[in-house]
């Protein structure tokens, strides 16, 4: 197990990215005052009622109540856990997560890291200065690459020979060989180990940090096996990662969709076409982490593959894989190319105009589906049709919950020609998550809630706390001290955001209710209203009740036992009262 994440990385984490970029990327946002809005994501709603706020850093819905931090919006829109959508956050951060408590970090990933870079950098000054490397060039220059193109994608060249590598990374130590090898960059024969990757162009493959964590290697002419992989190592995990993601996402700001082909060479020549948004899966069909990994990028992704049989095999295999993922709001099409045909070969025939219409042209997931069963059955004929039913049935039902799915019964039924409502069994609620569908009452406006809300907000009002009596200080209840611990968090770090400062209590059992506080604290956000009043009102009452309570408290003990303190501070407060109590007894 991991250490914990320390607070302060949280806070520097959610100082770095900007919530409306987080969520932008995943639901188009607009802008709307100081404000950006959307329709809610976590219910179904026709006009816009989920609300972004750039200063606070916090979404917020007043539809549904829905709301919370960057790192709250992964974990309910992506399905995150805590560490996972930190993680998630800070990557596309370029952070480093760091953990407390050395111990428990599991091995040291470091070394291995480091090995592989210096390994992709030997390849690539192989490609320039090896004496064999004008082979390599000629290759490369021959399928149409630029020298820019191959330097973007670190791409290098495994000379000929057994010990390049070995020799020059491996020297004679020990643990040395033992990296390399458990860097999938040797293999072995007979109890002797050389250099895996021989007589190769080698294409860095990098995790989406930039990181290089295998390698692909190419044969120059038509030796087999054509393409040469790393294995399974610490760091390369097959299914789990896509060529060219780093690259994509280097390219673009921001990525409105990703198209998943089969090969690198693929990858690198529609870049070469200035089409930066491919990225490959590595010889292995497409897995749900693979689609979970592009759908955290990009909401649209457009598979593209041979128009033969094979190439429909593979995107039939796609579909299926992505029905259980495809949550209203994503988008996944099939570009089918002409046969014989992958994009490297079908772009440089006809350039990235043609190329980029036909993505445009490309199928939508709904209409290959259907196409797809409808081929196979009848549909001249009741039992053809009633066929389909029966085929579509079990397809439909893997699709998540939400409007996407019920526009795909509706035509299935439109196509068999039954009435709506008759296939889909399962109950039309939204989709997602059960987020409360209404809104939480707010809670009444005690004065500590309303402190501690107003602060949230405002965290520059810690100052008007100075000019109120710090009586309610001496009160010892939750409100109380998470309102001081509150206070105390914004005197040394007053530039905390609301979603920062909250995240603070995520561990604590006052989590949901602070969240509760923060989202009804628009009713503090009227026009007119003047926060710093509001709020020294707020801490002035607090005292009161705190006085109040006291009261009865004082009150129980005999006059007789009250220190003298507390005799004087009866009196002053409540005159009269022991003047009572003394006729009482
Ligand atoms: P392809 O056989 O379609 O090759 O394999 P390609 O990408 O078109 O290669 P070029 O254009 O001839 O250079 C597609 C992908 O399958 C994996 C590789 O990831 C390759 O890019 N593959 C293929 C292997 O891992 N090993 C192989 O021997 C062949
Ligand atoms: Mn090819």
């Amino acid at each position: 197990m991991a250490g914990k994440i320390p607070t302060h990385f949280i806070d520097q984490l959610l100082n770095r990215v900007d919530i409306v970029d987080v969520i932008n990327r995943r639901v188009p946002l607009k802008k709307a005052g100081k404000e950006f809005q959307a329709c809610c994501p976590f219910h179904d709603e026709k006009t816009p009622s989920f609300t972004v706020s750039p200063s606070k850093q916090f979404y917020h819905c007043f539809g549904c109540g829905a709301h919370g931090s960057a790192i709250g919006f992964l974990m309910e829109y992506d399905n995150l856990g805590f560490v996972e959508a930190v993680e998630e956050l800070a990557q596309s951060a370029g952070l480093e997560v760091p953990r407390e408590g050395g111990h428990e970090q599991g091995p040291d990933l470091r070394p291995l890291y480091e090995l592989m870079e210096n390994a992709a950098r030997f390849y690539q000054h192989q490609l320039k200065h090896h004496a064999e490397s004008p082979a390599a060039v000629d290759y490369l220059k021959s399928r149409g690459m630029s020298g820019q193109i191959a330097a973007s994608y670190g791409i290098g060249f495994a000379p000929p020979g057994w010990d390049n590598l070995t020799s020059t990374l491996g020297s004679d130590k020990k643990t040395s060989l033992e990296r390399l090898n458990k860097c999938g960059l040797l293999s072995e024969s007979n109890g002797k180990q050389y250099d895996r990757f021989r007589n190769r162009i080698i294409f860095p493959i990098r995790d989406p940090r930039g990181r290089t964590i295998g390698f692909g290697g190419r044969v120059l002419g038509d030796d087999k096996p054509k393409y040469l992989n790393s294995p399974e190592t610490p760091l390369f995990h097959k299914g789990r990662e896509l060529y060219g993601l780093y690259e994509a996402r280097q390219a673009n700001r921001e990525i409105s969709n990703l198209l998943v082909v089969e090969g690198y060479m693929d990858v690198v020549a529609l870049a070469q076409h200035n089409i930066h948004n491919a990225v490959a899966t590595l010889g292995t069909a497409t897995t749900h982490e693979h689609l979970e990994l592009i759908f955290r990028n990009c909401p649209e992704v457009i598979f593209c593959f041979d128009g033969d049989r094979a190439g429909r095999d593979a995107a039939w295999k796609a579909l299926n894989t992505s029905l259980p993922l495809m949550r209203d709001g994503r988008e996944v099409r099939f570009l089918f190319l002409p046969q014989g045909e992958d994009p490297d070969t079908q772009v440089r025939k006809e350039g990235s105009e043609a190329f980029l219409r036909r993505i445009e042209a490309s199928t939508p997931l709904s209409e290959f589906l259907l196409q797809h069963l409808s081929s196979q059955v009848h549909m001249e004929s009741i039992d053809g049709r009633a066929k389909l039913a029966q085929l579509a049935k079990p397809h439909l039902e893997k699709l998540p919950k939400g409007v996407f799915r019920q526009m795909m019964f509706e035509r299935l039924e439109e196509l068999v020609g039954l009435k709506a409502g008759h296939l889909d069994n399962s109950p039309t609620t939204p989709q997602r998550k059960a987020v409360n569908p209404t809104p939480n009452k707010p809670q009444a406006p005690t004065p500590i809630r309303t402190a501690i809300a107003l602060l949230l907000d405002h965290p520059h009002l810690y100052e008007v706390a100075d000019e109120v009596s710090a009586d309610w200080q001496e009160w010892d209840n939750p409100g109380i001290t998470i309102l001081k611990q509150l206070l105390e968090i914004i005197r040394t770090q007053p530039t905390l955001s609301k979603a920062a400062l909250i995240e603070r209590w995520r561990d604590t059992d006052y989590f949901a209710h602070l969240n509760k506080l923060a989202q009804a604290n628009y009713q503090f956000d009227l026009p007119g209203m003047d926060q710093a009043t509001e709020f020294r009102d707020a801490l002035h009452r607090l005292n009161e009740q705190f006085h109040k309570q006291k009261r009865p408290q004082l009150g129980n003990i005999p006059p007789s036992e009250l220190s003298e303190q507390q005799l004087e501070e009866i009196k002053q407060r409540y005159p009269g009262k022991i003047q009572q109590d003394e006729n009482k007894s």
